[in-house]
Formats: C-alpha cells, sequence, structure tokens
C-alpha cells in the first residue's frame, strides 16, 4: 500500500493505472478510520480494480472553528488501519495541496441544503461540495463510496455529481453500528465515558419509532422521539426530522408515496452526532 501526499504523483500514477484499463474505486475519509469507513474500502475492493483512500479533514466545512480543531487525527493508526483491508492507495494531502488558493466557489443545492445538517451548519454542504469536487477532480474514480450515516450528504453528492457531470457512480453504503447500537463515527472517539454509555440510546429510541410509527402521526412520533432522546440527561435532541429518503422533503402523513426516514442529530455533551433508521 502506498501513502501519496501530493496530487501529482497521485494523478501520475493513476493515470498509469487507467491506461491499463484499470477501475478505480475511491472512498474520500477526514480519517479517524473505524469499522464503517473499512467496509467502504472493502465494498469498494468488491466493485473496483484499485482503491484509493483519502485522508483529509476539510477545513471549509466545519462551520465551528472548535470543532475543526478538536476534530481526531490519527494518520499513523490510520494508514495500519487500512493495510488490514489491502487498500491500494492513501492519499493524504495537505490543507495547501488541495486549496493553493482559498475556494470561493458557491454551490447551489437548493432545496436539500436547507434542511436539517444545511440548516444547523451553515456553509457545510458547500465545504464537502468544495473538497468533493477537487478530490473527485484528481482521482477521477469510477465509482465513490460513502456511509448512509451521512444521509443527506450522500443526496448533496449525488446532485453535485449531476450539476459537474461527473462521470461517477455514488454507491451508498449501509451504516454499521457498534455492538451497542451507537452508529460508528470518527467523532466517538470524542465522548467521554458516561456520554459514551448514553449515546446507544439514539438509536434504541429510533428503533422504537419505528415500531410506534402505526400507532401516532407524523408530529406526534417527531415529538416522542425527541422526549425520549432527552429523557437521558446525556442526550439533547437538536432536530428530528423524517423525510423522504430521495427528496428530502419533510413528510407530513404516512399516506405519502416514498420511502421514509426518521434523521436525528442529538448533542451528548458537546459531541454532535447524527443518526437515521429507514422506516
Ligand atoms: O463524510 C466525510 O467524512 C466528509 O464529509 C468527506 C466526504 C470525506 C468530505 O470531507
Amino acid at each position: 500500500m502506498q501513502v501519496l501526499n501530493t496530487k501529482n504523483e497521485l494523478i501520475n500514477l493513476l493515470g498509469q493505472y487507467r491506461k491499463e484499463g484499470k477501475k478505480i474505486g475511491f472512498v474520500p475519509t477526514m480519517g479517524a478510520l473505524h469499522s464503517g469507513h473499512l467496509s467502504l474500502v472493502k465494498e469498494s475492493k468488491k466493485n473496483s480494480d484499485l482503491t484509493v483512500v483519502s485522508i483529509f479533514v476539510n477545513p471549509t466545512q466545519f462551520n465551528d472553528p472548535e470543532d475543526l480543531k478538536r476534530y481526531p487525527r490519527t494518520l499513523e493508526k490510520d494508514v495500519e488501519l487500512l493495510k488490514t483491508v489491502d487498500c491500494d492507495l492513501v492519499f493524504a494531502p495537505s490543507v495547501e495541496e488541495i486549496y493553493p488558493e482559498p475556494d470561493t466557489r458557491k454551490f447551489d443545492f437548493g432545496y436539500l441544503e436547507t434542511v436539517m445538517e444545511g440548516a444547523k451548519r451553515p456553509g457545510h454542504f458547500n465545504g464537502v461540495g468544495q473538497v468533493v469536487s477537487r478530490l473527485f477532480d484528481i482521482v477521477k474514480p469510477d465509482k465513490a463510496f460513502f456511509g448512509m450515516k451521512d444521509f443527506q450528504q450522500v443526496a448533496i453528492i449525488k446532485n453535485m455529481v449531476k450539476q459537474l457531470n461527473f462521470p461517477i457512480e455514488i454507491i451508498p453504503c449501509p451504516i454499521i453500528r457498534e455492538e451497542s447500537g451507537l452508529a460508528l463515527s470518527s467523532r466517538n472517539t470524542l465522548l467521554d465515558e458516561e456520554h459514551k454509555k448514553n449515546a446507544p440510546h439514539i438509536y434504541a429510541t429510533l428503533k422504537k419509532a419505528r415500531n410506534l410509527a402505526s400507532q401516532m402521526n407524523v408530529a406526534e412520533l417527531k415529538k416522542w422521539i425527541t422526549e425520549e432522546i432527552n429523557r437521558n440527561l446525556y442526550l439533547e435532541t437538536e432536530y428530528v426530522e423524517i423525510v423522504d429518503d430521495t427528496t428530502l422533503n419533510i413528510v407530513q402523513s404516512w399516506e405519502e408515496k416514498g420511502t421514509k426516514v426518521a434523521c436525528v442529530a442529538v448533542y451528548a455533551g458537546k459531541i454532535r452526532l447524527i443518526d437515521n433508521i429507514v422506516f
């Protein structure tokens, strides 16, 4: 497994593989890797000839400077983990390598960026669009793999791929959970013991909510989820939404067509966690 830090090295090497007809799979990450990321690498290995993982904590997608500062950075450990799943290439650039000049592009994701994470984290998806489009330009993958925990991000990236005409297939992959039910996230490493112990209450509530959907209307169920999560003194709900899985339209009634997904953002102390469940 090779670790490269500059785009030119990566572009040259990938150019050779592409000439040999190799299909490239890409897993963009911000590092602090866990089994969720490794499941994306495994999926890419199954579906491509060569898998590239990028590790880059993208400053432009953090709307809170404190959040950027405390985001975990564990490059050496990440590289060791990637070896265990036979990753082919790691791209770990510096900020200057990705942004030699500030990126002033403004994406328009329309309605998709007005709800949930888009509403609560202004500028976040613009930053995701900036970095993922830059990484796609460098790696030029055939397929790119994203976890469904960041459910809204997948919708945004599909939209960006359409807008910019990238010939890349976006493959959403299932959420990987701890045995406790807690969705794997790099941010889990920032939880102290008490918050870590209580955070599984989020998914336990979402599972109960799915069973209660036949007994309550949508508004009642959202209220129930909020109260049930907040009943745990270590957790504080930021939002609860039930949305259509493709349009992200807020569901008003169970009668509406389409698959529904309940999405939550919850503070466990200072650490903000997101999760979702398909109904
Ligand atoms: O999901 C993430 O880890 C990041 O948002 C991504 C896609 C790597 C872009 O920085």
